[in-house]
Parts: structure tokens; sequence; C-alpha cells
């Protein structure tokens, strides 16, 4: 009996390290983001080359310099989890402040004398700020909400840590976007009541640990990049508009399908060969003009934006003008037709009535009948000044593409499994205290 369930705990043991083992693969390139903003000043720091991850070495050795001397009174947002990215999913991205979900946030740190954005900072398991500060500071966090420090007095002469937990989407919640919107509500009434004391702070928004780990390679070094268009084969040319013989614009589609009733057959674009003048680009704007000789003129505008929240630039297909006999039908690219400025962008299906990504905006009843239809494509319109390969392509599929499905199930029923298992050990040593109640009770040595 003891043998064998001597031999379940060396089984459990070693499951429980290959378990380990298969997540600590992705934690090597994790980080979170960190903003930190003061009401009285911070030193500067040299803005990260983008893609550059902060250690924790250089974050101590920043916050040393910045809680230097003297007593401070730092808030801590410490959130379950986040990532550069819940910025620009939830941030807004397309300019529309109403729509963002870090309103409160997006102020304070403008509205404060210094901030500091950290993009990526390094993340190897744990998180380290909460520790790291409790050694600067010299004090314990006082774990706070914003009821309680509404009635906490706090007293400036010493340094002060206060802590404010906040929760990220789970699978229980309804919207992610939702609990962002509550946790920033948070940080405005926290923000509130120190101003309201007239308390000095130094706040800290950051992630216990990153919602969403993505291996970030290098976007400086092209030759990582994933190239959809090697994988197809060197014999496909996608369109490029070049500008001083280097190209600016890159676009390629297996199918450019438009079609100008619901009753008329796709005609396919991409079998012809356009002509691209009136294509422009320049630092923030790119413009794709493809002329065909069938008298079809289709055109892709795109822009280029720095977010500073998400410390980089990030380009949007903002509109496709599909021309024909003197009449022009718009779309516009809805969200999800965007990628970091460096980067392609691509999508197995583009299409102006399904799920559309692109939305007509029409204003003219003779073309509301027009539709588009992309198929595999593929456009970049910055960031192409070293090569004739698009950069790494950010997917529009996102999380719905079959591999990942099959990843994330597969990882499901590992889970389910290994809780099947657990749950099954601790059942089966429970049910052997009480194997049989009239013989001579286990005993256990109480000595070391
Ligand atoms: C603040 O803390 C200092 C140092 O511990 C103490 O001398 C002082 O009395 C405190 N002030 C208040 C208002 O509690
Ligand atoms: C644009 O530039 C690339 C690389 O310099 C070259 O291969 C291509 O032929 C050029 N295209 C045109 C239309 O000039
Ligand atoms: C696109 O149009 C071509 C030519 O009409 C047609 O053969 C092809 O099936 C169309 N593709 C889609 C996905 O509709
Ligand atoms: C780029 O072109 C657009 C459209 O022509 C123009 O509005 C914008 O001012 C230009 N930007 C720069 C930096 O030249
Ligand atoms: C498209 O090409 C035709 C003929 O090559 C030309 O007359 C026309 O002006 C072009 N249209 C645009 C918008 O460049
Ligand atoms: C739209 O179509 C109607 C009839 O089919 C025509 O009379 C009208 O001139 C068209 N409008 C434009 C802007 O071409």
């Amino acid at each position: 009996m003891a043998g064998s369930r001597c031999s379940r705990k060396v089984r459990l043991t070693a499951f429980i390290a290959i378990f380990f083992a298969f997540f600590a693969t992705g934690s090597s390139t994790a980080q979170v983001p960190l903003l930190m903003w003061s009401s009285d000043g911070l030193p500067p720091l040299a803005l990260p080359a983008a893609g550059h991850i902060i250690s924790n070495d250089q974050l101590t050795a920043y916050l040393t310099t910045a809680l230097g001397s003297g007593p401070h009174t730092v808030l801590l947002f410490l959130q379950d989890k986040l990532s550069k990215d819940d910025f620009t999913v939830f941030g807004g991205v397309f300019g529309n402040k109403q729509d963002s979900a870090f309103q409160n946030l997006e102020a304070a740190v403008q509205t404060s004398s210094s901030s500091v954005t950290l993009p990526a900072l390094e993340w190897s398991g744990s998180s380290a700020i909460l520790a790291l500060l409790q050694e600067k500071l010299g004090v314990s966090p006082l774990l706070v909400d914003a009821d309680t420090l509404s009635h906490l007095s706090i007293n400036t002469s010493v340094s002060n840590l206060l802590l404010i937990n906040l929760p990220y989407c789970t699978g229980l919640h309804k919207s992610c976007k939702e609990v962002l919107h509550n946790n920033d509500e948070i940080i405005g009434e926290v923000l509130g009541i120190m101003k309201a004391k007239n308390v000095p702070y130094t706040a800290i928004y950051t992630g216990l640990q990153p919602s969403r780990v993505i291996s970030e390679m290098s976007v400086s070094d092209q030759s990582v990049g994933r190239s959809l268009l090697q994988a197809i084969g060197p014999d496909v040319r996608p369109i490029m508009f070049n500008v001083s013989g280097s190209p600016c614009i890159m676009l390629w589609a297996q199918n450019l399908n438009i079609s100008l009733s619901s009753s008329s057959a796709w005609i396919d674009l991409a079998t012809e060969t356009p002509s691209l003048t009136g294509s422009m680009c320049n630092s923030s704007n790119s413009v794709l003009v493809l002329n065909y000789s069938s008298g079809y003129i289709l055109s892709f505008a795109m822009s280029q934006r720095f977010y500073p929240v998400s410390a980089r630039n990030w380009f949007t297909l903002d509109s496709v003008q599909l021309q024909f006999n003197g009449l022009t039908a718009s779309f516009i690219g809805r969200r999800g037709i965007y990628a970091p400025a460096e980067y392609s962008f691509h999508c197995q299906s583009v299409n102006s009535f399904q799920d559309a990504l692109l939305v007509p905006n029409n204003t003219n009843q003779n073309t509301t009948q027009w539709r588009l239809k992309f198929i595999d494509f593929q456009i970049q319109g910055f960031g192409l000044a070293n090569g004739t390969n698009f950069s790494y392509a950010n997917d529009c599929a996102g999380f719905f593409t079959p591999g990942i499905w099959m990843g994330l199930l597969t990882s499901l029923l590992m889970l389910l499994i290994f809780v099947y298992g657990l749950h099954m050990i601790m059942q089966l040593n429970t049910m052997d205290r009480f194997d049989d109640p009239k013989g001579p009770s286990i005993s256990v040595p109480q000595s070391e």
C-alpha cells in the first residue's frame, strides 16, 4: 500500500515537473508593461528602443534614483495580469478616446508632472515589483481599496506603500474591456482621494504576470520575421510601390475579388497587372492606387500613429475604395485591420459583407451593392525600407486560427487530466485514513 502510494507520488511529481517545464519554455520571453507617474517629479529615463526589454536590475537602478531621498508615498496598482497588447486592444487604438478602457489612467499620466512608460519589463516567473518597492521604501505594503483609503490618514513624514489589487478578466467575466474599465474607475477614484487629501504620491500601474505570452520578435532583425511569401514560394510577386528605387508599399493577395451587384459573378483583379500612378508614401500616410486597364481602380489608404501608452507606432488600414465608371464605393477598415507599424497585416479573408472587416461607407445609392472579397490578403505600408519581403505578419485571425484552437484544447485537456489525477490522489489519501476504523490508528512520527 505504502509502496503504491509512494510510486503514485513519484509519478505525480514527475508529471508536475513536465507540466511546468512545458509552460516555462515560453516564459523566457515574457514581459509586463509598467507605467509610473508622479505628482512631484520623476528623474528622466532614456526611452528604451522599441523591442528592448528592461531587466529587473535596470528597474532596480531606476527605482533607487526615483525613490532615493526622503519619504515617499507610493501607490502600486497591481493588476492580476497585464500585457501591452491590452492597451492597444482596449485603449481606443483608433484615436477614439471615448472608446478607451483606460481613460482615467491616460488622463493621470498626461496631467502628471512626469511619467515613465516601460512597455516591456522582464518577467521571469513572478513579479519582483512589490518586493523591490518594499526594500526601497523600507515599509510593508498596506493593502487598500478606495473605501479604506478615504478613511485612512496618511503620514507624509514617513514612506508609505499602498497596494491596490486589481483583477484581470477571466473566462467568468462577460467582457475584458468592462473589467479593465472598472479597474480604471478604481484608479480614478484612488487618485481623486489622494488629490483631495493633498498627499504627494508616485503611482505605478503594472501586472503581476503577463496576460498574453507572445514570443516577441526583435523588430529590428528583419530576417527573423516570418514572411508568408517566402513560405509560398519565390515565383509569387507582390505588388510593390517604389519610392526612389526602394519599396514603400507591398500588397499580395491570392484573389482580389470584386462584384458590382449581388447577382453578378466575382471579378478577380489579382489576375491583372495594374499601374500604380497616384500612389504615395510619407512618414504618416501611405496610399496604394491600383489602376486596372479594365477600368477598375482599387485604392488602399493606410496611416500610422504613435500610441504613447503602448510605446510604439501602429498602422491601420483606414479605407479601401473601389472606383468604376466614375462611381466610387468606399469601405472603412474596422477594428482588426491594424498592426505594429513595422509589421505587415495578413488576413485569410477580408470582405465587406460577412463578419465585415471592411464596412461600407457609401453615400451614393448606386454603389450600395458593390462588394469586396480578398483572399489570403497581405499588406504593408510602412517600415519596408530594408527589404523586398514582408515583415512579420500580424494576423487578423488572432486567437481563432485552427492551430491555436488545437493548442488551446490540448492544454485544456492536459489540465483536465492533471486536475482529475490530483483529485483522485487526494481522494485516495483521504480514504486511507478511514480504511479500517476498528484497527490500530496510523502512527506518524512526531520528530523531524
Ligand atoms: C508621522 O510619523 C512621524 C515619524 O514616525 C511621527 O513623529 C509623527 O508624529 C507622525 N505624525 C502623525 C500626524 O502621526
Ligand atoms: C521596386 O524595388 C524592388 C527592389 O528594389 C525591385 O525588385 C522591383 O522591381 C521594383 N519595382 C518597380 C515597379 O520598380
Ligand atoms: C474569386 O473570383 C474568381 C474569378 O471569378 C473565382 O474563380 C473565385 O472562386 C473567387 N473566389 C472566391 C473566394 O469567391
Ligand atoms: C503625408 O501625406 C498626407 C496626405 O497627403 C498629408 O496629409 C500629411 O500631412 C503628410 N505628412 C507628412 C509628414 O508629410
Ligand atoms: C488610370 O489609368 C488611366 C489610363 O492609364 C488614366 O487615364 C487614369 O487617369 C488613371 N486614373 C488614376 C486615378 O490614376
Ligand atoms: C444613379 O443611378 C441613377 C439611375 O440608375 C442615375 O439616374 C443617377 O444619375 C446615378 N447617380 C450617379 C451619381 O451616378
